[in-house]
């Protein structure tokens, strides 16, 4: 079988790394930039951008490529499974319509509304700033304000946080259809923690990951702006320090509602990984976004732990045969840091060399993110650099062995020291008991 994954980062280099396992499929990788990691697993490496249908498929069709496993969002919203589809090439991601799920947030909260799935907060969408402040002002001013589209998170601003008046969410709102937004989506802000929940699916039958918890702020104890993700774990049970087993389970069921939504309303096979963002508040789950690909840096700790061959379970996928499979996850736990460059997110320092050579590699999983490489250097390029994960019985075993690995690496980089740590899973553990107690 031949393979191609899309994208170069570090989700795609963990993918491939896994695939890699089972030396029986020959790999290939297309993406931005040749990522060192991946270029050591396959086969072939061709440089592109993987927006680009046309490039992609060529591609695939020149290396007789059997499935495109596809690592980020931006393909799956232009349409990439479509067109390989349509030229016989299996694809581990959903179609155009169906990766609406990630690229329209007003999409998910209807289908979920149609389907009678409870699983929202209270909101509206808006296509113009008629009534909007008298929406607002309805929940007190305690709103989230999010453009419909794509935005890496970016665009959606939360009261407290981004704005601190209902006047302030108003006039975003107002500025986001000057900007030529066509929809604008007033939301009820949820307190808890959040955390999420992939799954793989064939369309018809799913397989539910282990929950995770990322952390999306820069600096320690969650201050500073919002990132890609600074760091993720996951624990030995499989569940998360401050869930409850119904916690989880009530998200299993909405990840399971929503697939059957899919199905019925629009008769196509859900192929890829269904990735529930939730928050845990006071009295169970509520649904804050879906992706369509995987989590990043969750997906570090998800394969890191995947015990199954994820050649059979891409195999199980695209025949909708994930039913026959059991698919197992090593009952330890796990913690994932990113190093970034000096001044990320911000204005991260470019261009500089670093050297991850004096990792003990048995003792962590390093994988590369944004990284190149110039005359047998390994350079930085301003984003996620390297991921470091540790696998041990208990979490903090796991956040120990990375410390002390990730502590070698050299250049100009920070990590959150603080992810991963008793004292701050504790802080969420007693935030989460208070909210319970509150009510
Ligand atoms: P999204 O792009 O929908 O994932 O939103 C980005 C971030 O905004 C989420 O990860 C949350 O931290 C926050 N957020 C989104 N919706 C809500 C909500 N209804 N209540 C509280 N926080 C939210
Ligand atoms: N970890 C957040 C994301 O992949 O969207």
């Amino acid at each position: 079988m031949n393979i191609l994954v899309l994208g170069s980062g570090a989700r795609e280099h963990v993918i491939t790394w896994k695939l890699a396992q089972n030396k029986s499929a020959q790999l290939y990788n297309f993406g931005p930039t040749s990522n060192p990691g991946i270029a050591e697993l396959v086969k072939e490496v061709e440089l592109g951008d993987v927006t680009d249908v046309a490039a992609v498929v060529d591609w695939a069709k020149q290396k007789k490529i059997d499935v495109v496993w596809v690592g980020p969002e931006a393909p799956l919203a232009v349409g990439i499974v479509d067109a390989l589809e349509g030229m016989g090439v299996s694809c581990i991601g959903p179609t155009q319509k169906l990766a609406e799920l990630e690229s329209s947030k007003s999409f998910t909260r209807n289908l979920v509304e149609k389907y009678n799935i409870n699983a929202s907060p209270i909101f509206r969408t808006f296509t113009s700033d008629i009534e909007i402040e008298d929406f607002i002002k309805s929940l007190d001013g305690n709103v989230v304000i999010k453009p419909d589209g794509l935005t890496g998170g970016k665009g959606v601003k939360v009261m407290g946080d981004h704005f601190q008046t209902a006047d302030e969410a108003l006039q975003y709102c107002k500025d986001l259809f000057a900007a030529g937004d066509m929809k604008v989506l007033v939301e009820e802000k949820l307190i808890g923690q959040e955390f999420s929940l992939m799954s793989f699916t064939d369309g018809k039958h799913i397989v539910h990951m282990p929950v995770v918890q990322d952390h999306k702020r820069a600096y320690v104890n969650d201050e500073g702006p919002n990132t890609g993700g600074m760091g993720s774990y996951t624990d030995a049970d499989h569940s998360l320090p401050f869930l409850n087993n119904n916690d989880v389970k009530q998200a299993e069921q909405i990840n399971e509602a929503v697939l059957e939504a899919l199905e019925q309303e629009f008769e196509q096979a859900y192929i890829g990984i269904l990735y529930g963002g939730f928050i845990a508040v006071h009295d169970g789950v509520r649904l804050i976004e879906y992706n369509v690909r995987f989590g990043d840096p969750e997906v570090m700790n998800l394969l890191s732990l995947l015990e199954t061959d994820l050649i059979r379970i891409t195999d199980a996928m695209v025949n909708g045969t994930l039913n026959t499979l059991k698919v197992e996850f090593s009952r330890r736990a796990s913690v994932c840091k990113y190093l970034v460059p000096d001044g990320y997110p911000v204005d991260p320092i470019k261009d500089q060399p670093i050297d991850v050579s004096v990792v003990d590699t048995n003792k962590v999983n390093l994988f590369f993110g944004s990284v190149d490489q110039k005359d047998g250097e390994l350079i930085e390029k301003g984003s996620r650099t390297v991921a470091v994960v540790g696998i041990a019985d208990t979490l903090r075993e796991a956040e120990q062995k990375v410390e002390t690995e990730i502590k070698k690496i050299t250049g100009p980089l920070f990590h959150r020291e603080d992810i991963g740590t008793n004292e701050l899973i504790q802080k969420r553990i007693e935030s989460m008991n208070e909210l319970r107690h509150e009510q």
